[in-house]
């Protein structure tokens, strides 16, 4: 499962795993590093081992800093994971523009000097998440033959450029162009939407050694376990995505500080609950007009009740 920061947080995996499965492991949303070392608990609340038992995860950081970095991942360490990975692909202005995330991806000497220091320094292994650069693909395949020396564990590319976001499509040539002068394991990560999609990659792509989905596994939540187990006639699903639903709100009413930060966290949600089904927009702005618990679930439980249809898939024949 890919990190998507205010969304795939323990309590979404945790949910996630119990009611469908189909993912071995999560990168965890993006913890930043902080130039105060004293970290506390409620900071990493998101990755401690208690909260993520139904999923095994991998603890992600942001940071530019190396000796802010060895202290949060060394801390994430001692919490007993194997494995930290560092962010080199966030693409909002607010992060990139500071160099961090993929705003980082065109200095390969910060990257290098980062490398050196860090990499002695931590008490585990390492992957990195990248985009192919910040601007331009360019950035990438001067970076590759740098961080390729470094002893990683994996390399996980998300083949946009910071500068797209997520629009545009994913350049798979160029993908394949990375695939090419990598030798650590690879990880392919866009615009996963369907088995068709991953069976295509698949076939294109048989270096890759495991695949990361984010948005589409919230759009399509059998999506994952159709990939694993081959399976694609899955009865009750709008029935099963309820049970989710309600065991999210649950999960979210139970540690959020109030109704309005609950309704704003599953209102939030439906951006990607929505999109697998029929025309539900008007559905949608009643469903964000509510403003008491009680109204959003009666709307919501209308919505899955009576009204929700789910596309029909469109034929595949390449798939
Ligand atoms: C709302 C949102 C939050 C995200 N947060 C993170 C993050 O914390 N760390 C990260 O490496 N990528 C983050 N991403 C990027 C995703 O991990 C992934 O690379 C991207 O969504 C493309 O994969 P997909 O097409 O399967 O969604 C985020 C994406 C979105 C849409």
């Amino acid at each position: 499962m890919a990190p998507m920061k205010g969304f795939t947080d323990h309590l979404f995996r945790s949910a996630f795993a119990d009611h469908f499965g189909g993912f071995d492991l999560a990168v965890a949303p993006f913890i930043a590093s902080k130039p105060d070392h004293r970290i506390k608990r409620k900071y990493v609340k998101d990755v401690l081992p208690e909260n993520n038992t139904r999923m095994p995860v991998v603890p992600q950081i942001l940071s530019k800093t190396a000796a802010d970095f060895i202290v949060l991942a060394n801390y994430l360490y001692d919490l007993g994971y194997d494995t930290v990975n560092w962010n080199l692909g966030c693409p909002y202005p607010m992060v990139a523009n500071k160099k961090r995330g993929s705003g980082m991806l065109p200095y390969t000497d910060r990257i290098r000097t980062f490398l050196d220091k860090v990499i002695h320094e931590i008490h585990g292994s390492l992957s990195i998440k990248v985009r192919l650069g910040w601007k331009e693909n360019a950035d990438i395949f001067r970076l590759l033959p740098v961080i390729d020396q470094y002893p990683l564990s994996e390399i996980i590319i998300h083949p946009r450029t910071g500068l797209q976001r997520y629009q545009g499509s994913v350049d798979l040539d160029a993908f394949e162009d990375c695939l090419a002068v990598i030798r650590h394991p690879v990880v392919y990560n866009g615009d996963i939407r369907t088995v068709g999609d991953f069976r295509r990659l698949s076939r294109r792509f048989d270096r890759v050694h495991a695949w990361m989905i984010g948005r589409w596994c919230l759009a399509d939540p059998f999506l994952p376990g159709c990939i694993t187990t081959g399976a694609d006639d899955i009865p009750d699903k709008i029935y099963r995505m309820q049970r989710f639903h309600e065991a999210l709100f649950e999960a979210y009413n139970g540690v959020l500080d109030g109704p309005s930060h609950v309704l704003n966290k599953m209102k939030g949600l439906w951006r990607y609950f929505s999109l697998p089904f029929e025309d539900c927009r008007k559905t949608m702005k009643k469903i964000t007009k509510t403003r008491q618990p009680d109204q959003y679930l009666e709307r919501v439980n209308l919505f899955f009740g009576t009204e929700a249809q789910l596309r029909q898939p469109k034929a595949d024949p390449s798939a």
